[in-house]
């Protein structure tokens, strides 16, 4: 996995930010849109901050851009504090000029018994709009990508997953008591993730190191679902010195 290494993760974000507003800006001069596959949690809230300061000051527009996130708990409302999609109103959408229509967010609120419908229409959307440009990924201690957690195949598409031990003690710091962290998810499966035509991957902080260095230079598979990404033929690993310091 080609592995690119920054002092720090506000330069990083300011390098992937950047280059997602070039493509956003080829794609407009052609008249097409793009399609990004963002995520949630602190690893990519300074590329949201940078994309949000070059629409406020230097015109980046949003108004070709299709957007499908990887993940939301299940069950959850839209309004809850912990929702993915209050966190991307907050941190991205909120701030620019994204059509409402283009933003999907898998819906925490179907009922159980439409969720595997529901989750094969999100899994055809991202096709029918011709797939993911640009995916965005964090990692998480369990190796997870979106929340496909350990045990997740590769060919795992969009749909219902249940949420490691470890993830959920992770997620405690935002639901405040562990009990309140959701059991479950929708995610998008390995195989939706696998066929974005490119993906960058972040992850900041000694606490990552261990995993990184599974998922970049440890055998692939399920154990460590991001270990799939070495198989991807655009992907690129963006790390802080402190994540990367135990790659060999
Ligand atoms: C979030 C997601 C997760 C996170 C991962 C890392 O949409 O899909 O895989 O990217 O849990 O979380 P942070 O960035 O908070 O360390």
């Amino acid at each position: 996995i080609p592995v690119k290494i920054w002092d720090d993760s506000k330069e990083a974000s300011m390098h992937i930010a950047q280059s997602i507003a070039l493509a956003i800006r080829q794609k407009q001069q052609d008249g097409e849109h793009i399609v990004l596959g963002l995520a949630t949690g602190s690893s990519p809230i300074k590329v949201y901050q940078e994309l949000v300061r070059m629409h406020k000051k230097e015109g980046l527009s949003f108004k070709n851009v299709i957007t499908f996130n990887l993940d939301e708990y299940y069950p959850i409302t839209p309004e809850a504090q912990q929702s993915y999609v209050r966190f991307m109103n907050e941190h991205l959408f909120d701030h620019v000029d994204i059509i409402k229509e283009n933003v999907h967010i898998p819906d925490g609120t179907v009922p159980i018994e439409s969720v595997k419908k529901y989750c094969d229409q999100y899994e055809k959307l991202i096709d029918d709009y011709g797939g993911i440009d640009i995916q965005l990924l964090g990692i998480g201690r369990t190796g997870h990508i979106g929340f496909n957690e350990p045990g997740s195949w590769e060919n795992s598409q969009t749909r219902l997953v249940r949420l490691d031990n470890m993830t959920r003690t992770d997620a405690t710091k935002d639901f405040g008591r562990e009990e309140d962290v959701p059991y479950r998810a929708i995610t998008m499966g390995i195989a939706t993730i696998m066929k974005a035509r490119s993906v960058y991957l972040m992850a900041w902080g000694h606490h990552k190191a261990p995993i990184v260095q599974k998922a970049v230079e440890g055998d692939i598979n399920s154990s460590i679902p991001a270990s799939y990404l070495q198989q991807h033929k655009n992907v690129r690993f963006i790390l802080d010195k402190a994540a990367a310091q135990e790659l060999t």
